[in-house]
């Protein structure tokens, strides 16, 4: 059906802030997502549906073509890559910032490195370019646990207010990019369902313009 779109929020802090711009360009859920164990939810539009999914799990359903279109973090696409699929818009919604951080007043050691991270593939690609050589060590969170613990020299993670790095002894050292949430489409469903998708993406650009 080349009418029907399948849009996949992101569960999580990024959802609260996406439902209203979707509001905007005219897509409501009709469910109360909070009370619901459905995946997999209607909206005001019948022609548009909704997945609530991982935030990592986004650019994979949109590019595999299982959604059309998803929001995410900047973050996640950069760890995915990005294959198969198009960024036509900043939400400029949870914002923050990719940082590398260590123990506090400590400075970076300047050879070898040890890192723990959840951003295995940006951490990567960060320290080869600055041509220093790093041992990556995934975690699935609490990354700030692992410099004190002793498994790594540094972290790479999110910072908002840097109460987390703080409150675990923690400073943050370099900036590897500032994130926020942003639109991502199917290459190939934007062909195919552009009469469909470019006035959800128009709406969506109008309302974050209207917020700044
Ligand atoms: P999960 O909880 O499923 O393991 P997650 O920790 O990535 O995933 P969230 O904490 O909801 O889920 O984060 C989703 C996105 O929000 C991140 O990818 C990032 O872009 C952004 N984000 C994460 N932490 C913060 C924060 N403290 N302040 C602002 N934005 C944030
Ligand atoms: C995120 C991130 C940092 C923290 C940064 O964690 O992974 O730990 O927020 O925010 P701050 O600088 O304002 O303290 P989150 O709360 O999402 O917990 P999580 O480990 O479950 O992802
Ligand atoms: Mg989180």
């Amino acid at each position: 059906m080349t009418d029907s779109i399948t849009i996949a929020l992101s569960k999580g802090r990024i959802l609260d802030e996406t439902l209203p711009l979707l509001a905007e360009a005219g897509i409501e859920l009709v469910d109360d997502i909070k009370k619901s164990r459905k995946l997999v939810f209607p909206t005001t539009d019948p022609n548009v549906r909704v997945l609530i999914i991982r935030a990592t799990d986004v650019p994979t359903y949109v590019q595999y073509g299982g959604a059309d279109l998803g929001v995410t973090g900047k973050d996640v696409l950069m760890e995915h890559g990005g294959e198969g699929l198009y960024e036509p818009l900043d939400l400029r919604i949870s914002s923050c910032r990719l940082m590398t951080a260590g123990p506090k007043q400590q400075p970076s050691p300047s050879g070898r490195i040890k890192v723990a991270t959840k951003f295995v593939n940006i951490a990567r690609r960060y320290y080869a370019a600055q041509g220093r050589q790093a041992d990556i060590i995934k975690l699935y969170g609490a990354m700030e646990l692992a410099p004190i613990l002793g498994l790594a020299d540094e972290i790479v993670d999110i910072v908002d207010t840097g109460n987390t790095l703080r409150a675990n002894g923690l400073e943050a050292r370099e900036l590897i990019e500032h994130i926020s949430s942003r639109l991502v489409v199917n290459r190939a469903s934007m062909k195919m369902k552009h009469g469909r998708i470019n006035p959800i993406i128009e709406r969506m650009a109008a309302a974050v313009e209207s917020r700044h």
